[in-house]
């Protein structure tokens, strides 16, 4: 062997380990998504798994279909891991699912007043699906759309990106609409949400993740006992449709005030007009501070475990709803029966009804503009 040769040799003999070692880094740094087949829908279309893993945070698995976060697993104070989003089994779940256990909603999350709104003079019917009034975007809305769905690698490692496009008409809404939602694990253990979307006309929009959380685990009774604090001063009182009034009520006084750490149950049957209108909370909180800037919306910890979830958002709102609608009949993930209150939902999003409410926060998209909002949910253990 030359000598240059064997230096070369040495040389790449060296390298190797720290190549290897370069690799394995790279590999490791941030987030990690492995993709795997879910299933298909009825009409054939494929449909697949995605769970993002990272050191430190809670591993999450989401679906293109509607965009469901299928599951979240989160330790517990000593070590345990639950899983503490309500879901099904298998793919067939989610198909007939009328509880939105997770998903992305659209076009218009939450309620429009009596299926109808008016835009620049013009009047738009859609399809009344709760009572007289349009709920989480009609009968066949986002959460029943099968996303493209993208990985992407960056400096921070993989994240995962939806797109849906929602063609004009689409269930009485105007304008071909492309809304992409990227989904991202931070290092302090967040799942990020980014939501953004354009318009070729003009619409209203209102999106968000309808995950239901049991901190105990899914499944695993009521979270009456899972103590809540909401950044609200006031919330928007409905009427008997769960329609908002239009009135921004304060919060102090009333079964509405989670200012300081309350449990959920303690109020939850009072005798209070707004609280049987809901059958317990089912309303949507003014989030203190300024819309366009991610802070903290709310914060709820189940004692026993330690399990802690707070909830920041950019979005003006949060829908605290507290799954009065479920009725033991649904068996989850794990075969158990999902009980009247049995999770709880921190919907972000801007107040019901907004197209119908010219007071409240603009929810109109016109062409040009750029829709955009931040959800977190991080899960830790409480100190
Ligand atoms: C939202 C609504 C509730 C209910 C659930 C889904 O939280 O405000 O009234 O429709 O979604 O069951």
């Amino acid at each position: 062997m030359t000598r240059s040769r064997r230096i070369l040799r040495l040389a790449l003999f060296g390298l190797t380990p720290i190549l290897c070692l370069g690799a394995e880094m790279t590999a490791q740094a941030g987030t990690r998504i492995e993709t795997k087949a879910f299933g298909k829908t009825s009409t054939g279309e494929s449909v697949e798994l995605f769970t993002l893993s990272r050191a430190g945070a809670p591993s999450v698995t989401i679906t293109n279909l509607g965009g469901y976060v299928v599951s979240m697993l989160a330790p517990d104070r000593a070590g345990h891991t639950a899983d503490v989003t309500l879901g099904y089994a298998s793919l067939p779940g989610y198909l007939a699912d009328n509880s939105y256990f997770g998903c992305l909603v659209g076009r218009y999350a939450n309620r429009i007043a009596k299926a109808a709104f008016t835009l620049d003079g013009k009047r738009y019917s859609l399809a009344a699906n709760n009572g007289p009034n349009t709920l989480h975007g009609g009968p066949t809305g986002f959460c029943r759309r099968v996303w493209a769905a993208k990985v992407k690698s960056g400096t921070d490692g993989d994240a995962l990106e939806l797109t849906y496009v929602s063609r004009d008409g689409e269930e009485g809404y105007p304008g071909t609409l492309t809304a992409t939602v990227v989904y991202s694990l931070r290092e302090d253990g967040g799942l990020v949400i980014d939501y953004s979307a354009t318009t070729d006309a003009p619409t209203v929009l209102n999106l968000t993740n309808h995950a239901y959380f049991n901190l105990a685990g899914e499944g695993e009774g009521t979270i009456l006992d899972h103590e809540l604090q909401l950044e609200a001063e006031a919330y928007t009182p409905v009427d008997a449709t769960l329609i908002p009034t239009g009135e921004l009520r304060s919060v102090a006084g009333t079964p509405f005030d989670f200012r300081k750490p309350v449990a959920i149950g303690a109020r939850i049957d009072a005798a209070d007009e707004q609280i049987r209108f809901g059958g317990g909370y089912d309303h949507n909180f003014v989030v203190r501070g300024a819309p366009g800037t991610l802070r903290l919306a709310a914060r709820a910890v189940e004692k026993k475990s330690g399990r802690q979830l707070e909830v920041f958002t950019t979005e003006p709102g949060v829908q605290f709803y507290t799954g009065n609608f479920l009725d033991g009949k649904t068996l989850g993930k794990a075969g158990k029966p999902y009980v009247k209150r049995g999770a709880f939902c921190l919907e972000t999003q801007h107040y019901p009804d907004s197209p119908n409410q010219p007071a409240f926060p603009s929810a109109v998209l016109r062409p040009g503009q750029v829709y955009r909002h931040t959800t977190v949910y991080r899960l830790s253990v409480a100190k």
